[in-house]
């Protein structure tokens, strides 16, 4: 069965936007994985089609309305009752790899994309929506973090990345470590050279210098992500130094 996303959306132009392009565009046209923009507009039930209304308490902004966002989501979740129902949002968990590696193995997703303040809290309850975040920045709305999250989504989809593009020796993969730094052509650069190593044809040798340059960047760009490792590693016997 081909992986779907349907994404809810005042703006459904901006889709397929940049996952029309390149491994995602391509996945897209061979028919690995689909995608329906559809417009919450298009849900509205009065003469203005409002999508919006002022917030109960006061206070800046709009709040988009239970009932067109609901009415909205119930047909995305009749053409897709076993995808996971996720509202974008800077409110939510943080989106990471391994609920990425979660979504894909998944059938498809149903994503929400709010703008304004935000949606009315009961319909996110109703319909039991998961709340997650694409980082800790706000966005104009929720649509750029959906681009983000079916991007890291889709390469990971059967067929979609080739063998020499794997996803297993990358920053956030199953070692939870960052990836290491990257060498090519030409040897000397503005003065600048490769790793020895690198040059040296020794792969047992490339492989130590890549682990230990991994573990550095990990242990002193993200001591959040270091932490993990190292626990992870001592749940399986490992030691904690
Ligand atoms: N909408 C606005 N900011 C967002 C963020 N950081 N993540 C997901 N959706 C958003």
């Amino acid at each position: 069965m081909t992986w779907r996303a349907s994404v809810l959306t005042l703006f459904p132009e901006m889709f397929p936007g940049p996952l029309g392009l390149s491994l995602a565009g391509k996945a897209l046209r061979d028919g690995r994985w689909a995608l329906e923009a559809l417009d919450i507009r298009g849900f509205a039930t009065d003469r203005h089609r409002s999508v919006d209304d002022t917030p109960f308490g006061g206070g800046a902004g709009m709040v988009m309305r239970p009932d067109v966002v609901d009415a909205a989501l119930g047909a995305a979740i009749a053409a897709q009752p076993a995808a996971r129902r996720i509202y974008l949002t800077p409110r939510g968990r943080l989106l990471d790899q391994a609920l990425v590696r979660e979504l894909a193995a998944g059938p498809g997703v149903i994503l929400l994309c709010g703008r304004y303040e935000g949606v009315d809290q009961r319909v996110i309850e109703a319909r039991e929506l998961e709340e997650v975040s694409a980082g800790d920045v706000v966005l104009s709305g929720g649509e750029v973090a959906a681009i983000l999250l079916l991007d890291a989504c889709v390469r990971l989809l059967p067929g979609v990345m080739g063998a020499a593009d794997s996803a297993t020796e990358e920053s956030h993969g199953p070692e939870g470590l960052l990836e290491y730094p990257h060498y090519t052509r030409p040897a000397e650069w503005q003065g600048r050279t490769v790793p020895e190593v690198l040059l040296s044809g020794h792969h047992a040798e490339v492989a130590k210098w890549r682990r230990a340059r991994a573990e550095e960047a990990t242990r002193t760009r993200r001591p959040d992500l270091w932490a993990k490792h190292l626990n992870r590693n001592a749940g399986e016997g490992g030691r904690l130094d």
